[in-house]
């Protein structure tokens, strides 16, 4: 008989950010689930924290967050993500942006997986 274990997910359980050093509007590029790995942290209004990778995924360029429109634009070849939810709103990206998966644990912003994996 042979048995097959599921494979846990591996994502480190990390701190990112202390809630008091983000206030409203703050950005902040964070590295998860490693060094190689860069993300953005926004809090775009009371009490929501989001985070997405910083990597396009069309060619993996570093994306740029546009907060007058919301949006993370791609400069090699013109992809827009919402920075709402990641999805693509423009250009050859095919896919969303992963997004970091957060939990508040106290007052420390915790990373604890990506979405999807
Ligand atoms: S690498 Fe971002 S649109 Fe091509």
């Amino acid at each position: 008989m042979i048995f097959i274990r599921a494979r846990k997910n591996s994502y480190p359980v990390k701190v990112v950010a202390n809630v008091r050093d983000l206030p409203v509007g703050a950005v902040k590029i964070i590295s998860y689930p490693n060094d190689e790995h860069p993300c953005f942290l926004l809090h775009p209004s009371e009490g929501t924290f989001l985070a997405f990778s910083r990597l396009c995924t069309h060619a993996a360029c570093p994306i740029f967050y546009r907060p007058e429109q919301h949006v993370f634009a791609c400069p090699c070849h013109g992809g827009v993500f919402s920075a709402a939810d990641g999805s693509v709103l423009d250009g050859p990206p095919p896919k969303p942006l992963p997004r970091v998966i957060l939990e508040l644990r106290g007052e420390e912003l915790t990373a604890t997986g990506m979405f999807p994996s």
